[in-house]
């Protein structure tokens, strides 16, 4: 009773704790010809692979159908889906998956469910094209100062495959002219001129015939079209493409391969082409001029051209870009020594392609500038001509962030203000006022004392005659004849007693001089 209890648990442990989920995943979307790598794995209810044992049942709708059983496996499987290219052609195609979980130890293979997936079957080769400039990835917009590196980045899969193939090459196109051949998915382009707007192409084309035995026959190899591009004399010496100004043009393939294929993509396209209308508009720098390219390729330049080269991988890429000055030559004026309290106001000027935006950073102290502040938001300019008004507190010393930003640059522009503590105007009228009027009654006081001194050489020329400066120093003035009158009456009433002459001179007073 207690064992089938047991068992009955157990029973119900594995059939109901034990929820599974199928991850089936396929390299899709994958260029035509190449195989697609499905893969699945089993997660348990912690969404870790689940240590079971599963079977797998694959199956997809290719022609002619294919499958693939696995009885018992673990966790995860995966099958390399192929097709036959002469019967499949590009589109979608469906793999389904029926999964199933060993139980009851290992007597039942209990079903899980089933899963499909599509797989995208694409005609050309899957990527993108990317441009960069000074290491930084440009979407649109690229700065027409610094060197554009263009490249094709495949996608993981397709690059596999293509990674079987003999040749890969590469051919660049700027606005519809042909600059020639590399090897490396890599080409470089100097832009100049700003706020214009040019389109980049890349056709890239894998050549999956094996090359031939290295033959040591020296045979030169002229192309048969015209174009200069392409002129190689011998399979020994160097190949130099030479095709315009302005690129650099570097096949890393050797010689004779590059020639080989050269030779192929210029002469061959015409017997491959579909509802063709050969004039091209496709055009080539030579001598300086640009003159029609007499030779043809597959999508470039909107050409609507078929290519059914079995042999062949082809992609195309292109990108529209649009050149921007970068902003150079920031320029700030105004005062940065700035009195307490006083008002900063600095000018900026600058110059660069629009869409131009700026923001502004107030930081206490100096700052060292590393060249990547950012803000977070930043405000529209129209032009490149704005003030900048601010209070400081605090600090002495404060620096100004600038940054203005376009589609292509980043400029970080700093200003070290430095204020100055004068004493406050407040105490300064405190002191001017009594200051101006201490000066003033100093100045009053000197020009009273030489008003006086002035006034007392008169005096002393009057009275120096008499000599009564000493006895009747701090005494009244009186006349001569006064005085000559005091000095008689005086002399006639000899015992005067003090008391009288004090009676005397209270009544005998006389005005002030002045
Ligand atoms: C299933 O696979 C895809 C692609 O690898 C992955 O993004 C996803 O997280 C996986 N799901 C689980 C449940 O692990
Ligand atoms: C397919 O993908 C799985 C999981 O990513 C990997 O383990 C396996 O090696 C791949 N098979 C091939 C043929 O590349
Ligand atoms: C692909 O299909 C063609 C046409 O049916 C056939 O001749 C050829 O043998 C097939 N190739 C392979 C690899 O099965
Ligand atoms: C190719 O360029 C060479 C010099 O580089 C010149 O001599 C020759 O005439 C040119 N040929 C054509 C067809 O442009
Ligand atoms: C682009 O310009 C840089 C210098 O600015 C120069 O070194 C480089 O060779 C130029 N590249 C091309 C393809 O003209
Ligand atoms: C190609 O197109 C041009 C005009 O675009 C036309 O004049 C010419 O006849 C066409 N040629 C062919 C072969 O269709
Ligand atoms: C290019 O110019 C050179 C001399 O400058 C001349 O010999 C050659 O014939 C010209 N080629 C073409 C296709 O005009
Ligand atoms: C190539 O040179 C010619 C003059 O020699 C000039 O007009 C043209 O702009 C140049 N093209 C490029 C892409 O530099
Ligand atoms: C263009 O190439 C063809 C052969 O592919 C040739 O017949 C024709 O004369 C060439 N045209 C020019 C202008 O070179
Ligand atoms: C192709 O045509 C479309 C519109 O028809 C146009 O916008 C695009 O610029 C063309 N591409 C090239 C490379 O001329
Ligand atoms: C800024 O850099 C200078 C030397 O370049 C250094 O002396 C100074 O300490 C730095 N200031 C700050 C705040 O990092
Ligand atoms: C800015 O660059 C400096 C070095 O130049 C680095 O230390 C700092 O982390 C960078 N800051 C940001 C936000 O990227």
């Amino acid at each position: 009773m207690i064992v089938l209890n047991g068992v009955l648990l157990f029973l119900i442990f594995c059939t109901t704790v034990n929820a599974y989920q199928v991850n089936l995943t396929c390299d899709s979307p994958i260029v035509w010809g190449a195989p697609s790598n499905c893969s699945v794995t089993v997660y348990n209810d912690d969404n870790v692979p689940d240590d079971g044992k599963f079977g797998y049942n694959w199956v997809n709708d290719f022609i002619p159908h294919d499958s693939r059983e696995v009885n018992t496996g673990p966790s995860t499987d995966s099958w390399l889906v192929t097709y036959n290219t002469s019967i499949n052609l590009p589109g979608l195609y469906v793999t389904r998956l029926d999964v199933c979980v060993w139980e009851f130890l290992g007597i039942y293979c209990k079903p899980l469910g089933s899963v499909g997936i599509t797989i995208k079957i694409t005609d050309t080769l899957n990527g993108k094209l990317i441009s960069s400039q000074s290491d930084k990835e440009r979407d649109k917009f690229i700065s027409s100062e610094d060197p554009l590196q263009s490249s094709v980045e495949l996608k993981e899969s397709d690059k596999n495959f293509l990674s079987k193939a003999p040749t890969v090459l590469s051919y660049w196109f700027v606005d519809c002219i042909y600059y020639g051949i590399t090897s490396d998915l890599q080409f470089d382009y100097n832009f100049t001129k700003p706020d214009e707007q040019h389109v980049i192409e890349a056709l890239v084309v894998a050549d999956f015939t094996p090359l031939p035995p290295p033959t040591t026959t020296t045979t030169t190899q002229k192309p048969t079209t015209s174009p200069n591009v392409t002129t190689t004399t011998s399979t020994t010496t160097t190949h130099k493409p030479k095709p315009t100004n302005g690129t650099t043009i570097i096949p890393k393939t050797s010689v004779k391969s590059t020639v080989r294929h050269k030779r192929e993509i210029l002469t061959s396209p015409a017997p491959t082409l579909v509802g063709t209308n050969n004039s091209s508009t496709i055009r080539i720098w030579q001598n300086g001029t640009l003159v029609p390219y007499n030779g043809t390729f597959p999508y470039v330049c909107n050409s609507t051209f078929v290519v059914t080269d079995h042999k062949k991988v082809y992609g195309y890429f292109s990108k529209t870009v649009t050149t921007k000055a970068p902003i150079t030559k920031v320029n700030v004026s105004g005062t940065n020594w700035l009195k307490h309290e006083q008002l900063l106001n600095l000018n900026v000027k600058c110059s660069g392609s629009g869409q131009l935006k700026y923001c502004l950073k107030f930081i206490p102290g100096i700052y060292n500038v590393t060249g990547n502040e950012t803000c977070e938001t930043y405000d529209d300019l129209n032009e490149c001509n704005f003030n900048i008004e601010r209070y400081f507190h605090g600090a002495e010393k404060h620096t100004v962030l600038i940054i203005i930003k376009n589609d292509v640059s980043i400029k970080v522009t700093s200003v070290t203000v430095t204020v100055y503590k004068v004493k406050q105007q407040a105490q300064l009228s405190v002191i001017v006022v009594p200051v101006v009027f201490s000066l003033v009654a100093i100045v009053t006081v000197i020009f009273g004392v030489a008003y006086y001194l002035q006034n007392r050489s008169r005096i002393i020329v009057e009275v120096a005659n008499f000599d009564f400066g000493k006895q009747y120093s701090d005494m009244e003035y009186k006349t001569f004849k006064d005085r000559l009158k005091d000095s008689i009456a005086n002399a006639f009433s000899q015992p005067s007693t003090s008391s009288e002459s004090q009676d005397w001179s209270s009544g005998h007073k006389y005005g002030s001089m002045t």
